[in-house]
């Protein structure tokens, strides 16, 4: 009777509520609210993340999120980054009650929303655009916390046009007024009056903003301008912001949905608003990722779309699966298809030997020498290039962060100087953070599918 005990007890401490294989979502969706919280510019008052502290206290538009593993601040990038991470939110909310990271995602939200809200002036029609330069950030490597150089500021205004920029960040403070209202509805009717004004000057001077340096060019800005435009008509019920919002539908199958290119998200938003003809195009972009489609399929399934920074786009097509199929849209291929790239990136590939996780802190194998100036730095003492160079692992663990993953020739390499396959940065986390919450509501709803296993991390 007391061998038995004892042995039940043995096992019960000996075996986590993951069997073996089995993926720990909840672990891995924390681990991604702190690597925004590493991203942060500004004022740090906390200990979320030991090694980082306030910087960049005299940029025009102080806070925000630095990009990457540089200290820009780009506009579109954060803008885009923040709307994906909140329609996660939004979608699949109980993911993050269930993972108990409700807190930390409205904590980690505030920083990019409090930097919209401060980057628009509504009375002068000015927006922050970005706040850096890209040559002389780049040329640097260090600290945030030490950069000397100055940082520069574009701004879009009634003479220089950005809808793309403006449209994007309109859609994310709706977006942040609907997933704050109940939480807070001060905060909340702020963030909805900014969105407003910020919207309709935006749509008064349309035109794409050119002028980062080659950094986040962008092809047009229809499809940012019509995510303004959902979001406000949800947020307000005006259904002038649905007929905005359908004038700036585009048509067609696009490349991915990224950074620069929301047309996915359009064509997904005004579908769920009743315009059933678009069922097409969402189906016609994601069936390109599936086995079958024009997105190369790499060993154990990774849809490699390109060879810089492939994980972001699996990522985000595995988010755009997952709320395709919560609207019973091809349900059953889309979650699989979803989940799979999702365990890919969590260690169910072959690379470095297998059970390579790209999440920093993730497992045991993972990148140590991520492109990051600040995690390349020891807590003490000098940074400069040579910790650029240097072979050894990065002083500091980046958790939460996805690297940018393996190209098409199936090669990846953990090296801190190759910003192709290892920078990190704001957008590559995002629809795979909203992916992972749509993951753990499917296992709230006994909604998983069945997945490969040929390639699992058994660890
Ligand atoms: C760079 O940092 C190293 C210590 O990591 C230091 O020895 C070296 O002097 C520094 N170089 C410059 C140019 O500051």
């Amino acid at each position: 009777m007391t061998s038995l005990c004892l042995l039940s007890v043995l096992l019960l401490v000996g075996t986590s509520n993951l069997g073996a294989g089995a993926k720990d979502y909840k672990l891995a969706l924390k681990k991604s609210i702190l690597f925004y919280e590493a991203q942060r510019s500004g004022p740090i008052n906390d200990q979320i993340i030991p090694w980082r502290h306030s910087s960049a206290m005299h940029d025009c538009t102080v806070g925000g999120w630095y990009d990457a593993g540089d200290h820009v601040k780009f506009g579109l990038p954060m803008a885009s980054s923040a709307h994906l991470l909140m329609w996660g939110l939004y979608e699949f909310k109980d993911g993050y009650v269930e993972a108990g990271q409700l807190n930390q995602m409205y904590h980690m939200l505030k920083t990019p929303l409090n930097y919209f809200k401060a980057a628009w002036n509504a009375h002068a029609h000015k927006l922050t655009a970005q706040v850096g330069d890209a040559h002389a950030d780049h040329a640097y490597w260090g600290r945030p916390e030490d950069m000397t150089m100055s940082r520069p500021c574009v701004y879009i205004d009634n003479n220089t046009p950005g809808s793309n920029i403006a449209g994007e960040t309109a859609a994310s403070l709706a977006l942040g007024y609907l997933v704050f209202k109940q939480k807070d509805p001060n905060y909340a009717n702020g963030l909805l009056s900014s969105a407003k004004s910020l919207y309709a000057f935006a749509k008064a001077h349309p035109g794409s903003f050119t002028g980062s340096g080659g950094n986040y060019r962008d092809g047009g800005y229809k499809d940012e301008m019509c995510l303004g435009a959902v979001w406000l008509y949800r947020a307000t019920k005006d259904s002038n912001y649905l007929n905005d919002a359908k004038s700036f539908y585009e048509a067609g199958v696009p490349w991915a949905l990224s950074w620069g290119d929301k047309k996915p998200a359009c064509q997904f938003l005004l579908f769920q608003e009743g315009n059933t003809g678009y069922k097409n195009d969402v189906v016609g972009f994601l069936n390109q990722f599936l086995p079958g489609g024009n997105v190369k399929q790499l060993p154990c399934g990774l849809a490699c779309r390109d060879d810089w920074g492939s994980n972001r786009y699996a990522g985000n097509a595995a988010f755009l699966a997952l709320l395709a199929a919560k609207e019973n849209i091809n349900p059953t291929p889309f979650r699989k298809f979803a989940v799979e790239q999702i365990n890919y990136i969590l260690g169910d590939n072959h690379i470095n030997g297998g059970c390579f996780s790209f999440e920093i802190g993730y497992g045991s194998k993972f990148p140590r020498k991520p492109h990051h100036r600040g995690a390349s730095c020891p807590t003490h003492g000098p940074c400069n290039n040579s910790n650029k160079d240097s072979p050894v692992n990065s002083p500091q663990i980046l958790q939460g962060a996805v690297v940018g993953g393996p190209d098409r020739e199936n090669f990846y390499a953990d090296s801190r100087t190759d910003y192709k396959h290892n920078e990190v940065a704001t957008d590559y986390n995002s629809g795979f953070q909203g992916a992972m919450a749509g993951i753990i509501s499917l296992q709230q709803h006994h909604q998983m599918p069945s997945v490969r296993t040929d390639c699992q991390c058994k660890n």
